[in-house]
């Protein structure tokens, strides 16, 4: 089966309105070019989601929360429910990140019911996951991943995971210009794919994307994207200036 590739950046905690505004702008820029041989999501802050939305109408940029609750409304202080996001011009909701799992404490039981809420709402889900330097120096990389994947997904049924897509991305790897090599990267998304394959089903396997991340940048791109299971990139720092996220995203669209 060929998938489509994916190439979302994750602007977390930067940019303001103007900037915000401007990358739009400048990823739209690039979207013809592309051909629609990548679909392009951006992740930017919650206050930004409506004006992210009102720049890129029309350019086929796709708009992502970077996080959703697991409750659909309700009395929780600070929380973005998929309705809102749906509201505010989303399709997709990043679930899992790093930066939440490890600087939050949001385990897998949390990251489950953000991902059924999500997908109960109609939008798709970027799953995250990935192991810390301890883990993968303790041998324990795969079990970490697999252990996310089957907690994060509790629940979840198989019509439903035609909206996820997933994000490996290995902790160590993000924001320090460390990046598995392809050999690595390629191993874990294998490994990713197969156990959706014993979970689900052969033809869910096939056919759900796993993006790679951490320090994915114009120069090492295309050797991650080259990888038979690697269909796409999360990008954070790269994806903060408009040339270097679209030539990550060029690299994803050649992908043979
Ligand atoms: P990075 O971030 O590209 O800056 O390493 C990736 C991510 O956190 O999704």
């Amino acid at each position: 089966m060929t998938r489509q590739p994916l190439v979302g950046g994750n602007w977390k905690m930067h940019l303001d309105a103007s900037g915000a505004v401007d990358l739009i702008g400048g990823i739209s820029a690039g979207m013809p070019e592309l051909a629609a041989g990548v679909d392009v999501m951006v992740f930017p802050p919650f206050p930004y989601l409506g004006l992210s939305a009102e720049a890129a109408l029309g350019s086929g940029i796709l708009l992502g929360g970077q996080d959703v609750s697991g409750e659909l409304e309700g009395a929780c202080t600070g929380q973005v429910s998929a309705p809102m996001l749906l509201d505010s011009g989303c399709v997709v909701a990043l679930v899992g990140h790093s930066e939440r799992r490890h600087g939050l404490g949001e385990t897998d039981f949390v990251v489950a019911a953000k991902v059924r809420t999500a997908l109960a709402a109609g939008l798709r889900v970027v799953l995250c996951l990935g192991e810390t330097l301890e883990q993968r120096e303790a041998g324990a990389t795969v079990e970490v991943v697999l252990g996310q994947l089957s907690g994060s997904l509790e629940g979840v049924s198989v019509e439903d995971l035609d909206r996820v897509d997933l994000a490996y991305e290995p902790v160590w790897a993000i924001g320090t210009g460390l990046t598995a090599g392809p050999d690595e990267a390629q191993e874990v998304h294998a490994t990713l794919r197969s156990a959706v394959n014993a979970r689900y089903d052969d033809r869910s396997a096939s056919r759900i994307r796993i993006l790679y991340g951490g320090s994915v940048k114009p120069s090492n791109a295309a050797d991650l994207m080259a990888c038979e299971d690697i269909d796409g990139a999360l990008v954070g720092g790269a994806s903060l200036e408009a040339e270097s996220f679209l030539d990550i995203a060029r690299a994803a669209a050649r992908r043979e």
